[in-house]
């Protein structure tokens, strides 16, 4: 804290602007800001900015569908997702868009750059092209039955039924998802950066440490498999900047993407008084940050330092990665229902709350984090409520009736206060290396220790006794000091929170440097009357964000009710404790039919001994109904009910999926003897 301010740049990836602001995304924001907010705390001058990712075909396509501009989407998005960050409290500096005049001039520059500097080379290639839309099409806008299983109606680029992995030419019977339309393989010139150009570079810069370990070693491997070129350019039409000098060629989206950042931190400049060149310049000495996700890291650690440095930039200071969101450990997906957006988290939930969980479940590892909605109610209302509100609402009634707000001119116990001071900084070394789930253990367990000071005192007790009111006095102003510390470590979890902490007690909590208040503590100073600064979170509020998300997105037939483990790594471990919260149960079939309107699944009642279910499973494939009348399946019997289109779902049945031709989809049968009802373990 003694040290010389910081100055740094710090990003979150720019979110596209043709969907809504989710949890997952929610991730990374509430990361970085709370990182940005804790340089803040500490004194040092942290920009935080970030944009809409405006260009590319699934914008084009989505503005076309709605028969509108494409600027007049994402300026609709736009507001949308400006409005979401800031109900969530995320703090930016500046928040801008790709498609704007600052990223054009940036785009531009550096692709000059590269040109004369001899990378950029032009090589025709042959793409899948739609002839009705006279368009080029990206592998995810062309479907068909997979070459391997032929299963009908998958993706471009990998199957859902089988696994297996090709490129939109091997498909069979491949359609346009656009027209309909089969495409033709045609002819275009595109232009490529040669990205092997900057090996030695990127070698150098990526082996100091600035990455986490398992990005390192993921590099490693990319650099052992060689560095491509890679294709910067897409035909028209394209929703983007122009290449100068090219025959209707835009730059492709993940080229001006990144180059955003400069242009949002451009944009500021412009607003303020700071100077783009002691950020952006080559030789500039302030530090550059990026949080992004596991899926974006090749072009944060590959092509975007290679981008600035051949564009005679300098190159970040670090790159953070972190993993996805689960839900209730499922994936996040539209037809599951856990779909959460932003917005239907705040149609029933306090942000901070979110912002808390969060923290608390986060560290510096590229790892999933999952939200589990039974653990967040409950972690939130023990930990923020039951234990660090709890101080001040335990003391402060106290000081205002019988001291008309007056704290004390001395704190009682010195010594526990300073044993507080002195924990600054392995909080602040956690926050720093962004283990935020460390700090909040540690400030919990000083929050467990103050309120044990206010059990041992029982200010209540000695409240009775009129000759005891400088005692009472002192424990309590001993008590809301030790809130106070807590809060300022806490603020840049939960801005809101610190916000109304500081009303309440008069004093800075959150503001820029306010660290540095730490070791002096609060006497002889008058603070507000109490008002209840966080309500427990209710469960039925939390559910009744699951129903709406599961109500409104439940549109779509959910996937088939496997799991394909073929091609994919074996799954994070768990703990037998873990294991055993999965309640696993023989059960009968006894009927089965289809569903109408539903390609996948078939509706099941199914007996466990006693208790009668329906179960919806994507097994129609592989399964006529009455082949399954009377046979035994495994069901996970405790597995939270789902809503369907076609009814409630009340459990899920076990079922391999292999690469058999014939569906692929295999159940799970007890040998013979095993009973509905009975345990699996
Ligand atoms: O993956 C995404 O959501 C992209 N819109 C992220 C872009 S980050 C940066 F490079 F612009
Ligand atoms: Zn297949």
């Amino acid at each position: 804290m003694t040290s010389k301010p910081r100055t740094m740049l710090i990003t979150s990836a720019l979110p596209y602007a043709n969907g809504p602001i989710h949890l997952g995304h929610l991730v990374e924001y509430i990361q970085t800001d709370i990182w940005a907010r804790f340089q803040r705390l500490c004194g040092n001058h942290a920009i935080y900015v970030c944009a809409e990712d405006a260009h590319g075909t699934p914008i084009m396509l989505k503005a076309r569908n709605e028969n509108i501009a494409p600027e007049t989407l994402i300026e609709r998005i736009g507001t949308e997702h400006r409005r979401d960050f800031s109900d969530f409290n995320i703090a930016f500096d500046n928040y801008y868009t790709t498609h704007s005049e600052e990223n054009r001039y940036f785009a531009e520059y550096i692709f000059e750059q590269l040109s004369t500097n001899g990378h950029i080379t032009k090589r025709t290639i042959t793409q899948a092209f739609d002839p009705v839309e006279q368009m080029f099409l990206p592998d995810r806008f062309i479907r068909g039955s997979c070459p391997r299983c032929d299963a009908p109606d998958q993706n471009g680029d990998n199957c859902e039924v089988c696994g297996a992995t090709y490129v939109p030419t091997d498909l069979t019977d491949p359609v346009s998802v656009i027209s309909g339309a089969t495409p033709v393989s045609k002819n275009s010139e595109h232009y490529f950066v040669q990205l092997a150009d900057f090996d030695g570079m990127l070698r150098e810069w990526t082996g100091s440490d600035r990455l986490q370990s398992e990005v390192r070693n993921k590099l490693a491997e990319w650099f052992d498999a060689g560095l491509r070129d890679w294709d910067i350019s897409r035909d028209a039409p394209y929703f983007g900047f122009e290449i100068p000098g090219s025959n209707d060629k835009f730059f492709y989206v993940w080229l001006d993407a990144p180059i955003g950042y400069m242009a949002s931190f451009r944009n500021l400049c412009d607003k303020s008084d700071l100077d783009f060149d002691s950020f952006w310049g080559k030789d500039a000495k302030t530090e550059l940050y990026h949080f992004v996700g596991k899926d974006i890291l090749y072009f944060h650690t590959l092509f975007w330092p290679a981008l600035l440095h051949g564009g005679g930039f300098r190159t970040p200071t670090a790159v953070f990665t972190h993993g996805f969101l689960t839900i209730n450990g499922q994936k996040m997906s539209k037809s599951r229902g856990t779909f959460i957006t932003a917005r239907a988290y705040l149609d029933h939930l306090e942000p901070d709350c979110l912002r808390y969980y969060f923290a608390a479940r986060l560290n510096n590892r590229v790892e999933d984090i999952d939200f589990n909605v039974d653990d967040f109610v409950s972690r939130v209302n023990s930990d923020l409520v039951g234990k660090v509100v709890n101080i001040a609402s335990r003391c402060a009634g106290f000081i205002e009736k019988r001291f008309s707000g007056q704290l004390s001119a001395r704190l009682p116990d010195p010594a526990l206060y300073q044993h507080f001071v002195d924990a600054n900084q392995v909080i602040c070394n956690a926050y720093e290396g962004r283990e935020f789930s460390r700090a909040i253990r540690e400030i919990m367990a000083l929050a467990d220790q103050a309120n044990q000071y206010i059990n041992a005192c029982q200010p209540w007790v000695i409240a009775r006794d009129e000759n005891r009111d400088g005692e009472l006095q002192a424990i309590c102003t001993q008590g809301l000091n030790l809130f106070r510390i807590l809060m300022i470590w806490l603020a840049p979890v939960v801005p809101a929170l610190a916000e109304r902490s500081a009303a309440f007690l008069r004093c800075p909590i959150g503001e820029n440097g306010t660290l540095g208040n730490i070791p002096s503590p609060l006497t002889d100073h008058q603070i507000e009357p109490f008002n209840r600064l966080l309500n427990r979170i209710e469960l039925r509020d939390a559910q009744a964000m699951m129903d709406q998300t599961q109500m409104i997105e439940q549109i779509e037939e959910p996937a088939a009710s496997t799991t394909h483990l073929i091609d994919e790594p074996v799954a994070e471990q768990i703990t037998i404790d873990e294991f055993a919260k999965i309640d696993l149960r023989i059960a009968r079939v006894s009927s089965a039919e289809t569903v109408e309107g539903a390609d996948r699944l078939l509706r099941l009642t199914l007996d466990l001994g006693g208790e009668t279910r329906q179960v919806f499973a994507g097994i129609k494939a592989a399964y006529a109904p009455d082949a399954l009348v009377g046979r035994h399946v495994i069901v996970v019997a405790n597995l939270a009910p789902r809503k369907m289109r076609f009814g409630v779902s009340a459990g899920m049945i076990l079922a391999a999926s292999g690469d058999d031709d014939a569906g692929g989809i295999f159940l799970i049968e007890p040998n013979q003897g095993a009973e509905p009802g009975m345990r699996v373990r």
